[in-house]
């Protein structure tokens, strides 16, 4: 496969941590630590209710905004939900798709990740298997099989533009980190199914993120494998220093 050189992303998930003040507060922190990183992009995905006060502590930063989750209508008697043109007005460029503490089916991946895009949000489309999965030897078809229903029924105009998460359900929140080696499998197995589904030139192009128990002192050795184009972040994002401390450390070897 044509080797690209893809620009490393690491995004948090604060998930239903920080209110405003708390919001505010971690900005005024985490911003200067990171004002001077240029290696990679930084996104940081507040709930729904502290969007707009990061947006605006963001601003004129190098912190973009995203949201945890999307619908796929513009409007409509849907409860509870947010639907696409609100995160871009609420200041997001991204959107958190398909989190394990999300997903419903690969078919309402797709219908989000569309809605996104179409919104000009860039999707962070999530995929990644349970321990059980794992431990049965069923890692490659689950992921295949999200990946195909996912991302993998975008157009392949779509697909340029969103970021792929592999967060192995077992590595999330449990400390359970996967090692750099599994990590890179895995990422190597999902851009084999992009070059089969769309063309080795997108695949090569895709920036996979991993997720699951990513802290200041297991980024760098996740980032040793190139495989990794960079991480999302929940627990360890939510304190400034500790998230800084991941940002910088994302350096390529
Ligand atoms: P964690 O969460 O870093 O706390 O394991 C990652 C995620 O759920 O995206």
């Amino acid at each position: 496969m044509a080797q690209t050189k893809r620009r490393r992303v690491i995004a948090s998930n604060w998930k239903m941590f920080k209110t405003q003040a708390e919001t505010r507060a971690f900005f005024s922190a985490f911003a200067p630590l990171v004002a001077g990183a240029t290696h990679c992009d930084i996104v940081v995905a507040p709930p729904f209710t502290a969007i707009s006060a990061a947006a605006e502590a963001a601003r004129g930063s190098n912190i973009a905004i995203g949201g945890q989750d999307v619908f796929w209508e513009k409007e409509g008697a849907f409860t509870g939900e947010v639907a696409p043109p609100m995160l871009v007005e609420g200041g997001c460029r991204y959107v958190i798709i398909g989190h394990s503490e999300r997903r419903q089916s690969e078919e309402t991946v797709a219908k989000k990740a569309k809605a996104a895009l179409a919104a000009g949000l860039i999707p962070i489309v999530c995929v990644g298997e349970l321990l059980a999965h794992r431990e049965a030897g069923q890692t490659e078809v689950v992921c295949e099989k999200q990946f195909t229903g996912g991302p993998g029924a975008l157009t392949p105009e779509e697909f340029s533009r969103i970021l792929v998460a592999y967060e192995p359900v077992w590595a999330i929140g449990t400390g359970k980190t996967a090692t750099p080696e599994i990590a890179a499998a895995a990422h190597r197995f999902l851009r084999k199914c992009a070059e089969r589904k769309f063309s080795a030139r997108l695949a090569s192009a895709l920036r996979i993120l991993y997720g699951g128990s990513v802290k200041p002192d297991n980024i760098q050795g996740l980032m040793a494998e190139e495989e990794l184009d960079g991480a999302l972040v929940g627990g360890a994002s939510l304190d400034a220093k500790s998230f800084a401390a991941i940002v910088n450390g994302c350096k390529a070897p």
